[in-house]
């Protein structure tokens, strides 16, 4: 089905999401038939409820790839091979490719520049294990409804829309593509996504990358990494995850003086960010507890290597965008 029908109702509940999941299962096996599926498995809720999709209707028929560019938040690889792999069955293919992409990245300190150069490499990552693969005939999608409509003319189907290279032609098959987002959730809930993969905020593709302001080097992105896991564990703790509609940290290309067991130390602030929105176009500041706010910040202090600083971006969209760059 290409478009979304002007009369079907919203997928709300687990019984609506389960007759989805029924009428396409038997029409993705129908569309696929005997062939296999090529699918680029990020972790992402749409990619993710696309793989539990496929994973029902044709198995492993299926083949997913995890490219990890090296700038995934702490956990996530291991997540999509324990959900995929070890619990749901699938043909995972998992490609370590942090060296290609940190090398790359050395040294290049213009946002733009760091977004194509995460943008090209993972088509080349994706493409070289595509050529690896035999009697791939199609190419699975997360499209949701909300891309159609905002893409201008729509995306042409049967048509690659990844920017793979030519000789790289499969068919697309795009499961969600007539959905919204919540009906996306309801659906992956039902297929029994875990429920911090299905109700995941979101996140940018070029991943903590835009959120290590400057040059990437290899310590720094360990810190934006590790205090991103103490503040996503804070928030979960005190009933503040499923609540705020973003929240991460950044960590600038700048030391300033501390003190650290009575020496002078210089080493990376770490600053917070915590925003509610509707469509991200513009935000709110989320007025975090003080008291949790110092919590978190003598976490990370003491537990993040080379950071002796922590401050809260207090700043909303407009003037400040919600990424630093
Ligand atoms: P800004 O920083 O422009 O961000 O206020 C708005 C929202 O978009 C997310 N974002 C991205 N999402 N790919 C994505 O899928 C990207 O390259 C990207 N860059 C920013 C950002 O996290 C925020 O939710």
């Amino acid at each position: 089905m290409d478009n979304r029908p002007e009369n079907m109702i919203r997928i709300t509940d687990s019984k609506l999401a389960q007759a989805f999941i029924d009428e396409q299962t038997a029409a993705l096996r129908e569309q696929i038939g005997d062939k296999k599926v090529l699918l680029a498995l990020s972790g992402g809720v749409d990619s993710s409820v696309v793989a539990a999709l496929l994973i029902k209707a044709i198995g492993k028929q299926l083949v997913c790839v995890h490219v990890n560019h090296g700038l995934l938040r702490k956990g996530e690889p291991e997540q999509v091979i324990k959900v995929f792999r070890d619990e749901m069955d699938a043909n995972l293919i998992y490609v370590d490719a942090t060296d290609r992409f940190l090398d790359k990245l050395a040294g290049v300190s213009d946002p733009e520049k760091k977004r194509k150069i995460i943008g090209a490499e993972f088509i080349n990552v994706f493409a070289e294990e595509a050529r690896k693969l035999d009697g791939i005939r199609f190419l699975a999608q997360g499209t949701i409804w909300p891309d159609i409509l905002e893409s201008e003319g729509g995306i042409k189907a049967h048509h690659n829309a990844g920017g793979l290279p030519d000789d790289l032609s499969f068919e697309l098959v795009e499961p969600v593509r007539i959905l919204f987002k919540d009906e996306v959730r309801v659906v992956g809930k039902t297929l029994g996504l875990p429920d911090n993969m299905d109700y995941r905020q979101p996140f940018p593709g070029p991943g903590l990358g835009v959120r290590c302001v400057g040059a990437i080097t290899r310590d720094r992105l360990e810190a934006v990494r590790e205090s991103d896991a103490i503040l996503r564990e804070e928030f979960a703790k005190n009933g503040l995850a499923g609540k705020v509609w973003q929240y991460f940290t950044i960590v600038p290309d700048f030391r300033t003086v501390g003190v650290k067991d009575g020496k002078r130390c210089d080493e990376w602030p770490v600053v917070l960010r915590a925003v509610n929105t509707r469509d991200a176009m513009t935000a709110t500041v989320e007025n975090v507890p003080f008291e949790l706010l110092s919590h978190i910040t003598d976490r990370i202090v003491h537990e993040v290597k080379g950071v002796n600083r922590v401050l809260y971006d207090l700043t909303p969209k407009p003037t400040g965008t919600i990424e630093w760059e």
